[in-house]
């Protein structure tokens, strides 16, 4: 079998880890990597010093993308860089008749959401956007309990989601923390959550009220050492005053969690030219939400009450799925990082008149709940012929969550119920001039 061509476009963190790893060394009868494509030439070299065997590989910076095509033949583009360059590459590659797997968000806001529905409307090529989260075996599991009936006809979703000062203060750090870059955490972080319920419930997001605001970082942050803009982590002065930092490090040492998801090694500097992954929580340029409380209606009847704080003592989630049927329950607690006992995850079911069925799930290992691994499975091998539900999530699911992330947060701003559909029209008809995909890291 031929072996089918792949360019990655952003050779980030993530598709170092997530997609070339497992390509050379899980996938390598499946695939070849044909061209990498970056804005930042330091991360060829780093790409390179991590996989000597890609050394030499065709490199092209974001103008050179049809040449990149043209050149190197390839088959399937991996959008994989920040949020904002997804949309340029994702259109281009439809117009060209490509296949492409595109990291989450899809794009950052509904404009760019329209361009890609357009696009894959009259391409040959098809968008898949890569929603690890479903393939979690907890998240699978749901899925199908609500698939069998179980709970009947989906009325309402609880749903509050926490990432602890860790895992959330690393947002703060990065080009995430700019609407620009990321459309802000209910874009780029709950594009996953919304997904998943989206996908659970077989529902379709019609209109988002949230509050939201910024408690814990930006200049005014309560724990914030100094007012003084402009610092980053590995230099700081005050950073033993710095709570978010003390947390993990000592007074003579810098260490990480041993989980460490941000690959600290990747992002040592030289990883990256004229841009730093620890840059202060506390900065004044931070212009993006850290709490969000939103009601989200859907089209066939169900609502959802969802949450989301990204600095909190430990990571995980609660949800509750209700029906006309009965209820299905589950609580995570990520243990890695926690400095408690933490119980294993199962699903509860509770008829709606009768008792209460714990369900254990196998777990696998892998990124995110295991579910890394086993999208991958999917995206270089084809649909698993076992699974009887669809999984692979395309461009229209991409769009569901992203609107709503941007429903959400465009609602926390003007205190008023944003109807997902008007996002679809131009930024300017949609009340907001904010957002856009011109920016860089
Ligand atoms: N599914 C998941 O669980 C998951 C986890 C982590 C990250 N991600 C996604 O992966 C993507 C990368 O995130 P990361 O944290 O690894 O990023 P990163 O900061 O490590 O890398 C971003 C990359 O984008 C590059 N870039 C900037 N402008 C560019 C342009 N115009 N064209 C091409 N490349 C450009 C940068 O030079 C850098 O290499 C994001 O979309 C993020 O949301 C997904």
């Amino acid at each position: 079998m031929a072996k089918k061509k792949y360019v990655i476009c952003g050779v980030s963190t993530r598709a170092n880890g997530m997609f070339i790893r497992p390509m050379l060394e899980t996938f390598q009868a499946h695939c070849e990597i044909v061209g990498l494509l970056d804005s930042d030439a330091s991360r060829f070299q780093n790409c390179f010093r991590k996989f000597p065997a890609l050394a030499g590989l065709p490199c092209y910076l974001p103008d050179q993308f049809d040449q990149m095509i043209r050149e190197t033949g390839a088959e399937v583009v991996i959008v994989a860089g920040a949020d904002h360059t997804h949309a340029d590459y994702i259109v281009r590659s439809l117009e060209l008749h490509l296949d492409v797997i595109s990291e989450k968000p899809m794009v950052t806001n509904g404009a760019d959401c329209k361009r890609v529905l357009d696009a894959q409307e009259t391409s040959r090529g098809t968008l898949y956007v890569a929603f690890n989260y479903r393939y979690a075996p907890i998240h699978t599991r749901i899925k199908e309990l609500v698939l069998e009936g179980r709970i009947g006809r989906v009325t309402s979703v609880d749903l509050n989601w926490y990432l602890d000062t860790y895992h959330g203060a690393s947002y703060f750090k990065r080009w995430n923390r700019n609407r620009n870059n990321s459309g802000g955490l209910s874009v780029h972080k709950s594009t996953h959550h919304i997904d998943l319920v989206n996908w659970w419930i077989n529902q379709t997001p019609l209109e988002a009220f949230a509050y939201g605001g910024l408690n814990y970082f930006g200049a005014e942050g309560e724990l914030n050492p100094a007012k003084e803009d402009g610092r980053f982590c590995g230099t700081c002065r005050v950073k033993t005053s710095c709570a978010y930092f003390m947390r993990w490090s000592t007074r003579s040492k810098e260490t990480v969690p041993e989980d460490d998801h941000l690959n600290a090694t990747d992002m040592k500097p030289g990883s990256y030219s004229g841009y730093r992954a620890d840059a202060c929580i506390f900065d004044s340029e931070i212009d993006i939400e850290d709490t969000y409380a939103a009601v989200i209606k859907y089209d066939r009847g169900a609502v959802l009450n969802y949450s989301v704080n990204f600095s909190l003592p430990y990571e995980g989630y609660r949800l509750a799925i209700n029906g006309t049927k009965g209820r299905i329950e589950t609580k995570e607690m990520m243990s890695s990082r926690a400095a408690y006992h933490v119980p294993e995850q199962t699903i509860d079911y509770f008829p709606l008149f009768g008792g209460k069925e714990t369900v254990y799930v196998v777990p696998r290992k892998g990124g995110h709940g295991g579910g890394d691994p086993l999208i991958l499975e999917d995206l270089f091998l084809g649909p698993d012929p076992l699974r009887s539900y669809d999984i692979m999530a395309g461009a229209q699911a991409g769009a569901n969550s992203v609107l709503t992330g941007e429903a959400i947060w465009k609602s926390v701003k003007s205190g008023k119920p944003v109807r997902i559909t008007d996002l679809l029209l131009a930024p300017e008809l949609a009340g907001t001039t904010e957002g856009g995909s011109d920016g860089r890291v």
